[in-house]
């Protein structure tokens, strides 16, 4: 992926964070194989419709772990080394993504948002 070579040094950052984290969520779609091939236009509308499941039950983990005081990480630099991570944890699903959870060490400031008039569109 000649193209992302930019996003290395933030892969290796994820890299660095998986191996401080005690643990990590891999989260699978049962519903899909690698993302690294083609699939049908029907196969794709369901792909994104169990993605945006997929985002919405990583997110319900976030806010839980969260409450539990816990600090996490929504991971989606998988995809650079995809096939040593599938190969890892022994499964031909789908790898959407990983959460890493432990105890934060640090607790950042809110970051920056545009403001609500640059995002949203009234037609
Ligand atoms: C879909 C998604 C994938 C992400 N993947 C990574 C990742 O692979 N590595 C990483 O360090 N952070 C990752 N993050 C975390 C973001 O870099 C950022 O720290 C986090 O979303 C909090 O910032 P925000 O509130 O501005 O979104 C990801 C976040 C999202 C929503």
């Amino acid at each position: 992926m000649k193209e992302w070579a930019f996003a290395i040094p933030d892969a290796e950052n994820t890299v660095r964070i998986m191996e401080e984290a005690p643990c990590l969520i891999a989260v699978l779609n049962t519903n899909q194989k690698t993302p690294f091939e083609g699939i049908e236009n029907e196969k794709r509308i369901v792909e994104i419709c169990d993605s945006l499941s997929i985002g919405a039950a990583i997110e319900n983990m976030i806010l839980t772990a969260t409450e539990h005081g816990l600090g996490t990480l929504w991971i989606a630099n998988t995809c650079f080394a995809y096939k040593e991570l599938v190969d890892f944890i022994k499964t031909d699903n789908q790898l959407t993504g990983i959460v890493a959870v432990g105890f934060a060490n640090e607790a950042p400031a809110k970051r920056p948002r545009k403001p609500f008039t640059d995002i949203v569109e009234y037609r």
